[in-house]
């Protein structure tokens, strides 16, 4: 092995994202690279489909991993589905929604916004006030925005839209695989991932799923779909049907890691995975609250993967970080935008989400904190 790489040392991912990787998907990374259409590594392709569509508890047959980050399933989505001058409404309380008001509007979307305090979630109501003023082609929220450890009221809004034409896009990068996402039931039609969250695979796809209203909508495009890469007509053509077509040459050993990191959500169970990020948030509150630390984000809407901690007054953010990886070999996340200086992110996704990684965090945090006033 190359020298750079044997200087690496195992870090406990406990930021926001990636998180820690199970010996078993890193195994799987290293298996025999296959030929992207080798029959036998198409039929990991159809397995990984299959297992997509379980998690998400949905039928949709435009189910599959997009090559590329959650960012990259994010583009793929709009990209696919939005022309110019289509009316698109972003609900936006953090980062992610930001960034998906950016990508809408490179477009050339006629784009609304609403947005909501940071650390605060979606407000239903004055959606349902936004929608009874304008019809919409789109409408799009984070589920678990992650620069703030909020989660946002997902069914809620997909029941505003009921019987409606108009297409609801969730993003669930970070709360696939760590909470209940019940894709058909609660009205979504465009959904994208991403690996290194609670899935627990290394960075590298991003997967995404369309009803068939939001395949109908692709279909029923006036113009080409401004992006080659990400055009899911063409990559249709590689990932269904009993012939496949070569579109791009896939990252097949990347594949293998989803295909095993999926396998392990599957064997353990949905309930006992969902119940396992909730009792080592709980456990985490618990510890954090001893030490006199605040929770920046209200009980009710907490994300159980991603806690928003508030940095205590006088305690040096970036010091506390560096310490933290350099002498205890954790990572954990900074405050982005207004939060940045103002909280920590506490990741607790998917394979990190037990409970031996909160006490080691609390030990090194009890190591490295000055004594804190009490509260
Ligand atoms: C909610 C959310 N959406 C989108 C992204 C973008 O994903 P990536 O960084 O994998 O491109 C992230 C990444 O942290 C995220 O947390």
């Amino acid at each position: 092995m190359n020298d750079l790489l044997q200087t690496i040392e195992p870090v406990t991912l406990m930021g926001p994202g990636p998180s820690c990787v199970p010996d078993s998907v890193l195994k799987a990374l290293s298996m025999p690279t296959l030929g992207h259409l080798d029959p036998d590594f198409i039929r990991i392709m159809d397995a990984i489909k299959q297992q997509l569509r379980t998690l998400l508890h949905t039928r949709n047959t435009l189910t599959l991993p997009i090559s590329g980050t959650g960012s990259a399933g994010m583009e793929c989505c709009f990209v696919n589905l939005i022309e110019k001058d289509d009316p698109v409404l972003i609900l936006i309380n953090g980062v992610f929604g930001r960034r998906m008001q950016d990508v809408a509007t490179r477009l050339g979307a006629d784009v609304d916004t609403l947005e909501f305090d940071w650390g605060m979630p979606v407000i239903a109501d004055v959606v349902q006030k936004q929608l009874s003023k304008k019809s919409y082609k789109l409408v799009a929220v984070v589920h678990a925005e992650t620069s703030t450890g909020v989660m946002n009221p997902v069914s809620g809004i997909g029941s505003l839209l009921r019987g409606k034409d108009t297409l609801f896009l969730v993003d669930a990068v970070t709360s696939f695989g760590g909470m209940e996402i019940l894709m058909d039931d609660w009205g979504i039609d465009v959904l994208y991932s991403g690996t290194q969250k609670c899935l627990s695979c290394p960075p590298g796809l991003s997967p995404v799923s369309f009803s068939p209203a939001a395949a109908a909508a692709l279909q029923a495009r006036k113009t080409k779909v401004p992006n080659w890469y990400l055009d899911l007509s063409l990559i249709m053509s590689y990932w269904e049907g009993a012939t496949r077509a070569y579109h791009h040459t896939a990252p097949v050993n990347m594949l293998y890691g989803l295909y095993q990191a999926l396998s392990l959500i599957l064997a353990e169970g949905e309930a006992p995975v969902f119940e396992r990020h909730m009792e080592t948030h709980r456990l985490l509150v618990r510890e954090l609250d001893q030490l006199g630390m605040r929770m920046h984000v209200d009980a009710s809407c907490r994300l159980p993967m991603l806690n928003a901690v508030s940095i205590p007054d006088g305690v040096n953010d970036a010091e506390i970080r560096s310490r933290l990886l350099r002498e205890y070999r954790i990572e954990i996340g900074a405050g982005l935008g207004p939060l940045a200086g103002k909280i920590w992110r506490i990741g607790l996704m998917g394979h990190t989400a037990r409970p031996e990684n909160v006490e080691k965090l609390i030990q090194a945090l009890k190591a490295v904190l000055p004594p804190l006033k009490d509260h």
